[in-house]
């Protein structure tokens, strides 16, 4: 019943709307926008969903702040700055789903009625401690104490005492089968410390937990009980379902969808909300017999003085602010290279400007810059044609090979920053290359044109290579870059290039057309930022 293997189905959280994303949720977006550009260009079927969470206190508190209804606040944060953050880093998600559009409140509806009918809901009490930040309630060994005051370990705030009437989700009764389902399939929670993390969890034991707010107003009402709304965090978790169009008539343009994608293949989100997706979420599933995610991919932190960068603590730095220094694609670049995905990492602007000016701009960018002016200068800019490689071109032909299988394997494991780095052995290499060829000698006698050729032609196949590797990482440069060597022309559509086929040398043919534009990592000016 399970879904084709060639489709890939991708989700990012949903973000809370209590206020504008900063790089925390723009590192999420871009580490999925970049391994559904890299399953796109394996030539899979791919779907690849964001959106926003605005139910809850925290929402509502926001809005009551700034004297506005909830739906008003939501409008305007998604229009003015969620929205935007998407095309500032380039995301090209092919769906975006909001908590208060009515595909999801009538999905969520009905989704808890199914699990209610199957007998896993139940009306209770609950007293203990609430953080708004986190949406949670928390458990006794959650906390930290401070100064006589209990405080949640992510928001250093103090949590709020809740005692409620509300219906239960019988969580309890999923600890054996979430216990066995990840004893089968430890893949299904990344990284490794991840999956131990939940699997130390679920050995604890489970309680029953609330699924519904008698005190919260602003939310999605029980069908059965219409004093109550469903608690935030079992409304967010179904955008996942809602949004692929479960429980949509089959024959329907969503209940087709739902059949084509489901399940999630990768559910993509930072480790502080990782038991929400690899231990409610799942159960909530099984709850109402639905498959489960594939995997849980749980990355780790931007931190700021050591802490979590937080919309709540107001430490966040604005993707645009980096994106505006740098522009799009070297915001991709950066964080995908230089942070280990599933660990904690710190910004900083001198890293980034150094890495910027070494890997981009000397690296890269001057690459695809002398290669294009000597093609010019000695070819009138057409890629001429090779003789016979000698044991130094061969190095180039081994080379993308065997870097772009090793490019392959790392990012379908999320590991960006290895395959980013092998990609980035070909740059250098190549940079390599010419320094040692000299190809500024050669020239000097017109006996060795031959060899001249063939010495440029190896660069600018090699920059092939590169701009198709480096497409879902930098979709702008490598366009750029496709273009100064013809190749749109000789080749065609750089995203429609496979993964697959890059290592096969030969397939820029001699004779594009190369088109010298402007610098494609230009330098940096250091005031911008
Ligand atoms: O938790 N470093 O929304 P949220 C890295 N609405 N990633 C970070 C980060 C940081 N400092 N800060 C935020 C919610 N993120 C819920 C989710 S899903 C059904 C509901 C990223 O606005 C990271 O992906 O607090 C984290 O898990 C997410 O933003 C939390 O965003
Ligand atoms: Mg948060």
């Amino acid at each position: 019943m399970s879904k084709d293997k060639n489709t890939f189905y991708l989700t990012t959280p949903i973000y809370y709307v209590n206020d504008a994303p900063h790089i925390g949720h723009a590192y999420t977006t871009t580490a999925g926008d970049v391994l559904t550009r890299w399953h796109r260009q394996k030539g899979e079927n791919v779907w690849f969903l964001t959106g926003t969470d605005e139910h809850g206190t925290k929402v509502q508190r926001t809005a009551e702040a700034n004297n506005v209804e909830p739906k008003v606040w939501a409008d305007k944060l998604v229009k003015e700055a969620w929205l935007p953050v998407l095309k500032t880093i380039n995301a090209a998600n092919d769906d975006f789903i909001r908590t208060t559009e009515q595909r999801h409140t009538k999905g969520v509806q009905a989704f808890w009625e199914l699990v209610k009918k199957n007998g896993a809901v139940y009306e209770g009490s609950y007293e203990g401690p609430y953080c708004v930040g986190c949406e949670e309630f928390k458990l006794p060994g959650d906390l930290i104490k401070e100064d006589g005051q209990e405080l949640c370990p992510i928001h250093s705030k103090p949590v709020e005492m809740l005692s409620e009437k509300n219906w239960f989700f019988k969580l309890k009764n999923y600890q054996q089968p979430l216990i066995d389902h990840y004893t089968k399939n430890p893949e299904a929670i990344q990284p490794p410390s991840a999956y131990n993390e939940v699997m130390a969890f679920l050995k604890q034991g489970l309680d029953d937990i609330s699924m519904s707010r008698s005190a919260v107003s602003w939310g999605i009402k029980l069908p059965w009980d219409e004093k109550q709304v469903v608690y935030v965090w079992f409304d967010a978790l179904l955008n996942y379902l809602t949004a692929a169009g479960f429980g949509e008539p089959e024959d329907s343009e969503a209940g087709k969808l739902f059949k084509r994608i489901w399940p999630i293949d990768v559910n993509l989100v930072g480790k502080d909300i990782l038991r929400f997706h690899a231990v409610y979420w799942p159960a909530m599933l099984m709850a109402a017999g639905v498959e489960v995610p594939k995997c849980v991919f749980a990355h780790g932190w931007l931190l700021v003085g050591g802490e979590k960068m937080s919309k709540t603590k107001l430490t966040g730095i604005a993707p645009s602010q980096i994106v505006d220094y740098v522009g799009a694609d070297a915001f991709r670049y950066y964080f995908l290279s230089a942070i280990r995905f599933g660990q904690d990492g710190s910004f900083s602007w001198e890293d980034l400007t150094a890495r910027y000016t070494a890997e981009l701009a000397n690296g890269l960018g001057n690459l695809a810059s002398r290669e294009a002016a000597m093609i010019e200068k000695y070819f009138e800019a057409i890629v001429p044609k090779p003789g016979e490689l000698t044991a130094a071109d061969q190095v180039l032909v081994e080379l993308i090979k065997s870097a772009s299988k090793e490019a392959d394997e790392a990012i379908l494991k999320l590991d960006f920053s290895t395959g980013i780095n092998a990609i980035k052995s070909i740059v250098e290499a190549a940079n390599l290359y010419v320094t040692e060829q000299e190809p500024w000698k050669i020239a000097k006698d017109e006996a060795n044109k031959e060899r001249l050729a063939t010495v440029l032609y190896c660069v600018a196949e090699t920059l092939r290579a590169i701009a198709i590797l480096y497409h879902p990482i930098m979709p702008e440069s490598t366009a750029k870059i496709w273009n100064i060597l013809g190749a749109n022309e000789s080749i065609g559509d750089i995203a429609k290039q496979k993964i697959e086929n890059v290592g096969n040398w030969g397939q820029l043919p001699a004779g594009s057309k190369v088109i010298k534009g402007e610098a494609i990592f230009p330098r940096l000016v250091e005031d911008e930022q």
